[in-house]
């Protein structure tokens, strides 16, 4: 079997982050997004994967490589414009030469991986299997509808009335009748490939779809609130570590990890869960709250930080409690205490969102 990891798309909702750099780089507990899905791609036992790479690309191939450093052989597959997730199975179709694969996007992320689909496509010799879950409002969803003996019935995009809460997540598994179905289709409303609609003509041409209920936390990570709370959902399982110096004067409490040559000041508390990068200072004079990621070679001193990622090589000394917040990757944050006249001064970039 092989993985098709999606890292193509635009990313618009996680603008301005998006503006300069690909929304699957950006970090969750200090590993970019795009890593859990190959490592859980990996971790099903599926070690050739293609990746989709999209009009923003920037890092991918720096970070991942040929993928030898995390025990997979990557492909890189072009999909130029995002014409929808149908669109890029046919895009990889010539890569994926006839061969069963997992299709992961690339922006989610599930507790318990892919393996559990792959384990219901070998057990039952199905043409696909898609993962759901139960969510409140399957309004913004596509659903499944099932029958009475639990076999799936039909697949609902964004359904107006309240016909399943089954909704379909980012992880599916097919065989190769999969491209024969994508070829039938034609683009949506929105002028996408949809695989929804892909996978409702599999079922229609009699083809055997099966469900995984996903077991524990799922994520997709498209508006700037999903990324604190996959944050929130990974570091809830930090294994804590200290590679670093913790000055005796310092309280570190509950989980968490410190990275190689960080040095954590006096008069500093870190309350975790809390992940801090390679080569950091914290402190003196700081606070780290629960739910924070901090980048590497990133400096915090005479601050409060809680429920937030700092993304590598950021500044924060302002005298302030920075709550909830996402901060890009070599920002400044300082106090404008001895400024004269006093007030705020910004520098941001189109379309930033600041809560003063
Ligand atoms: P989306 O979240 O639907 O799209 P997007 O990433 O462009 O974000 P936005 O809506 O904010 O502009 O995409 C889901 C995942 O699939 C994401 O990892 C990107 C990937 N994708 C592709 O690789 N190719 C495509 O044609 C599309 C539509 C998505």
């Amino acid at each position: 079997m092989k993985g098709l990891l999606l890292a193509g798309g635009y990313g618009t909702r996680l603008r301005p982050l998006t503006f300069v750099g690909n929304k699957h780089m950006l970090p969750i507990a200090n590993k970019p997004i795009l890593l859990y899905g190959l490592e859980h791609l990996r971790d099903a036992g599926i070690t050739n994967i293609g990746i989709i790479l999209g009009p923003l690309r920037e890092g991918i191939v720096q970070a991942l490589g040929d993928g030898s450093k995390f025990g997979v052989k990557i492909t890189y597959l072009e999909q130029p414009e995002p014409k929808g997730l149908a669109h890029a199975v046919l895009v990889a179709e010539e890569y994926l030469d006839n061969e069963s694969f997992t299709m992961y996007l690339g922006d989610n992320l599930l507790r318990q991986g892919a393996k559990p689909l792959v384990d219901v496509m070998q057990k039952n010799e199905s043409d696909c299997v898609v993962a759901v879950t139960n969510v409140k409002d399957p309004s913004s969803y596509g659903v499944v509808v099932f029958n009475d003996d639990g076999t799936v019935k039909n697949l609902v995009e964004k359904p107006k009335e309240p016909i399943s809460n089954w909704a379909l997540i980012g992880v599916y598994v097919f065989n190769n009748k999969i491209f024969d179905a994508a070829k039938k289709i034609k683009p949506s409303w929105r002028g996408e490939l949809e695989i929804t609609d892909a996978i409702q003509t599999l079922l229609n041409d009699g083809a055997r779809v099966d469900v995984q209920r996903v077991q524990g936390w799922w994520k997709d990570t498209g508006k700037p609130q999903d990324l604190l709370e996959a944050n929130q959902l990974v570091l809830r399982d930090l294994i804590p570590y200290n590679k670093g110096r913790i000055e005796e004067t310092a309280t570190v409490t509950n989980n968490v990890a410190i990275g190689e040559g960080t040095v954590v000041h006096s008069r500093t508390t870190i309350r975790g869960p809390v992940i801090i990068g390679n080569h950091c200072e914290i402190g003196p004079n700081a606070y780290i709250g629960p739910y924070t990621s901090i980048g590497d070679d990133s400096t915090i001193r005479n601050s409060e930080i809680e429920n937030t990622i700092v993304m590598e090589g950021a500044r924060i000394d302002c005298g302030r409690r920075i709550t909830d917040s996402l901060i890009g990757r070599k920002v400044e944050v300082q106090s404008s205490e001895n400024n004269v006249p006093k007030g705020h001064s910004l520098i941001i970039g189109d379309m930033s969102y600041v809560t003063l």
